[in-house]
């Protein structure tokens, strides 16, 4: 080789070197970002951990938090809110052969006549309304009660979108949207139908926010949840403010029910199955109701209830305990939320939020790695990563897991990232699911440990004697309804709780718009009642 073929054989070599060089060095920060990003995963993933006895901490703290709610006003973050809903429907009775009517043992012996006049209040056939506002749409509905104890002949809904404006808008705005929204309905409906002109209507109204009851039919806003703030209504009666809108636009219709959500499908779960003894939302929002003794009503100063007992509106998602398992992306949602401090409990479980710390968890990945690509804007941008969304990508079971791939293109403009980037996704996925889950299940069996029906504690917090008696939830809303993963992990938490025998005797029940016929359900009886 003459010295010109040694020069280039060694100028090669040296190119070479540098290409390997700048490979290698290149491969070794993106292992290193690969690193980085599986880090932000495991610390979140350590943050969120949720192991049996942390879960056991929150359905005691839940248990403790709902006697001091019960206690005074203020005395938890639980505001345990009477309903004034002392009756429950009951749609197995038979009365013919059931002259005695003694139908609901829901808290056992002692409380054997809870509900003994609830069907003699329930006897009202006709035709009733409902309107269902809680979050981003308004359901309108109408059921047909007939026959001996008012069985449900028929009922019809109908869903309209809320409106994003609408939530911040002023209250007569607001009321004006619902009331011509329900009046429009009510028309088709009783279009060629032949109706008493003047013949005043009843309306189950349930408005899923907090509310101190002033009776049955009416209650003043605590405050808005769930993104909501229509200006002046907080303070004042919600039952008027929509009877006025109604008035104002020409329909005759009076508030006979003013109901929480949950109340409404526990009024509907308890019609179907007289074991039910609670409710649980688990939707935009999230919250609770449940049965109580009259006597554990501290707060209410002797109020004396027809059954011995109440519904107590819960409003668990205000619930706070130090045993939560919070993270740093938990605190900077609820920094930046315009409700500040509160709604805890809802901010990690409830699907307005649980995109939300996703895609929180998403934009830390993509600001620590790259590997989202170099353009991850649109992961900075607050709420746009739906729960819906989320759970599509959680729950995509394709190989290459191409939904994943399709809401990152689309949503994120973000193409073509890596398959295992995409599996570190759909892992960031389930832990903010499997936290909310589990977090839910543990809330349900501190409800359930309060009333002596979790099969370990007794009425009075001493043991059970005897076999554990079945106790139904009735749940609604699309978190436990659409999302099977995160269903799966409820049920599976409720046996690790309380174990395989006795999580036998817990029934979570799906009740299908429990929220409005339940509501119509309670406005035909209190009418009935009144009469
Ligand atoms: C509200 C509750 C409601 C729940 C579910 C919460 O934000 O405060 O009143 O029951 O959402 O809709």
């Amino acid at each position: 080789m003459g010295r010109v073929g040694l020069g280039v054989a060694v100028g090669c070599a040296v190119v070479t070197c540098a290409i390997a060089a700048a490979l290698v060095g290149r491969r070794a920060r993106s292992w290193l970002r690969w690193g980085r990003a599986v880090a932000v995963v495991e610390g979140f993933e350590e943050g969120c951990a949720t192991p049996v006895g942390r879960l056991r901490q929150v359905v005691d703290a839940m248990a403790v938090e709902m006697y001091a709610g019960l206690a005074s006003d203020g005395g938890s973050k639980l505001k345990m809110l009477l309903t004034f809903v002392d009756t429950l429907p009951d749609g197995c009775r038979d009365l013919e052969n059931d002259p005695a009517v003694e139908i609901s043992p829901l808290l056992g012996k002692t409380f054997q006549m809870l509900f003994s006049n609830l069907n003699s209040v329930l006897d009202e056939d006709g035709i009733y309304y409902a309107l269902d506002l809680g979050a981003t749409v308004c359901r309108v509905l109408r059921i047909q009660l007939g026959g001996r104890g008012s069985k449900i002949i028929n009922h019809k809904v109908e869903q309209h979108q809320i409106p994003q404006e609408l939530a911040s808008s002023t209250s007569e705005e607001f009321f004006d949207f619902i009331s011509l929204t329900l009046q429009e309905f009510v028309e088709r409906e009783e279009n060629g139908i032949n109706q008493v002109p003047d013949e005043r209507k009843e309306l189950g109204f349930t408005f899923s926010f907090p509310v101190r009851h002033l009776s049955i039919s009416s209650g003043v806003l605590i405050k808005w949840t769930k993104g909501f703030a229509v200006e002046d209504v907080v303070g004042k009666d919600v039952s008027q403010c929509l009877e006025e809108a109604m008035s104002r636009n020409g329909l005759n219709m009076r508030v006979g029910a003013l109901v929480n959500d949950t109340v409404g499908t526990l009024a509907l779960g308890h019609y179907y199955d007289k074991d039910t003894v609670a409710a649980v939302i688990i939707g935009t929002g999230t919250n609770a109701c449940y049965v109580e003794r009259s006597d554990a009503l501290i707060k209410s100063q002797g109020l004396l209830t027809n059954s011995g007992g109440m519904v107590v509106n819960m409003e668990w998602g205000n619930f706070w305990s130090a045993h939560l398992p919070k993270t740093s992306y938990d605190i900077a949602l609820d920094d930046e939320s315009s409700n500040r401090n509160e709604q805890g409990f809802e901010k990690m479980i409830s699907g307005m939020y649980l995109g939300e710390i996703a895609r929180r968890v998403l934009h830390r990945i993509a600001e620590e790695s790259d590997i989202f690509g170099e353009s991850a804007y649109y992961l900075s941008v607050p709420f746009i990563l739906r729960t819906p969304l989320m759970a599509a990508m959680h729950e995509d079971d394709s190989p290459d897991l191409r939904e994943v791939r399709r809401i990152f293109e689309e949503q994120f403009q973000i193409p073509g990232i890596s398959l295992k980037a995409r599996m570190l996704v759909v892992r960031v996925c389930d832990v903010v699911t499997r936290r909310a889950a589990r977090l839910t299940s543990a809330g349900i069996i501190g409800m359930l440990k309060k009333i002596g029906r979790d099969g370990i504690s007794g009425v009075a917090g001493g043991r059970a004697k005897g076999k554990p008696k079945r106790s139904v939830v009735a749940i609604e809303r699309g978190l436990y309804t659409n999302y099977s993963i995160f269903r799966e992990y409820m049920n599976e938490t409720i046996t690790d709780i309380l174990g395989e025998e006795l999580a036998q005797h817990v029934v979570l029940r799906v009740v299908e718009d429990g929220s409005g016929i339940g509501a119509a359900l309670l406005a035909a009886a209190t009418y009935s009642s009144n009469r």
